[in-house]
């Protein structure tokens, strides 16, 4: 039974106009269809804010490919989200540079900051902690990206600090 109603659930999503107009041009780039993948789960997730069971299950069907294949994509690809984010990604670089200029310290203070531990959201939806790796500016290490902000050579003692001035800008006075 509970079968049954998880697949009438899925079959509840339709993708939009707009989103098969775009998943029609992407195919059109990819000799098979499984190339735009990830393309498709990111475009998906630009106009949903992440990829649930049920939009997953409509692209597949619309991309005629396994719902297991675009699962498995998107469960590698770890800026593909298959639960609801927060309205801000914190993304603690842990790669190697970071790891020795001190990341362990810093993503520490970043989950004691935020009451939460890595994929998790805080209460008020307004944080969700994702550590990536490297992103690309070692020189700088340790970093942690905040949406669109590369935070260079954080220490823990600046974590709370930052973390206000994102929650300032989302909602000032
Ligand atoms: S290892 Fe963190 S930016 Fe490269």
């Amino acid at each position: 039974m509970a079968n049954t109603n998880y697949h009438q659930n899925r079959q509840a999503v339709q993708l939009s106009d707009q989103e098969r107009t775009e998943l029609d041009h992407m195919l059109e780039h990819y000799p098979v269809a499984s190339g735009a993948s990830i393309d498709a789960l990111k475009m998906i997730q630009k106009y949903h804010g992440w990829v649930s069971d049920e939009y997953l299950h409509a692209l597949a069907l619309y991309m005629q490919l396994p719902v297991a294949e675009l699962e498995s994509v998107a469960t590698f690809y770890n800026l593909i989200f298959r639960k609801p984010v927060g309205e801000n990604l914190v993304h603690p670089c842990d790669g190697v540079s970071c790891a020795i200029m001190g990341y362990r310290k810093v993503h520490q203070q970043l989950k004691k900051t935020l009451e939460i531990n890595d994929g998790e959201t805080t209460e008020n939806n307004a944080f969700t902690l994702i550590p990536l790796p490297c992103l690309g500016a070692c020189d700088k290490a340790p970093v942690v990206l905040i949406n669109q902000t590369l935070h260079e050579n954080v220490n823990p003692d600046q974590v709370a600090e930052i973390i206000n001035n994102v929650t300032d800008e989302a909602h000032p006075e």
